[in-house]
């Protein structure tokens, strides 16, 4: 069963309108953005590339441009403009001014030796 939990993110004033921010949860980047229409959305940081920092890249359309090479992910669906790259995505909220995300971990299947 996979599962998932509500993380408090703080203030949503943090992250600035039009831009994304990189909060570590569980140990893992989780990058969050504010379009500028008020729409909050969650995907992991690390693009799946080359690692690039997601949370830095220039977001318009309902996508985020990578700030290394440049492909784009869905900031809805986590889908990627390169064949066969997509980045998880986690469902975001604003409730009184708090920012939340649902967040669910990789699953990790165990091996038996
Ligand atoms: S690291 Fe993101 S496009 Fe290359």
């Amino acid at each position: 069963m996979e599962k998932s939990w509500r993380v408090s993110l703080g203030p949503i004033e943090k992250v600035p309108l039009g831009q994304g921010i990189c909060y570590r949860v569980e140990d893992e980047g989780v990058a969050v953005f504010r379009a500028r229409d008020g729409m909050v959305t969650a995907i992991e940081n690390r693009c799946p590339h080359a690692g690039g920092p997601l949370s830095e890249g220039i977001i318009g359309n309902g996508k985020v441009v990578c700030p290394l090479h440049g492909h784009q992910f869905d900031l809805k669906t986590g889908a990627g403009s390169a064949q066969n790259e997509s980045v998880r995505t986690f469902p975001a909220w604003v409730e009184k001014g708090i920012l939340f995300i649902e967040y669910r971990p990789i699953s990790v299947e165990l091996v038996k030796l």
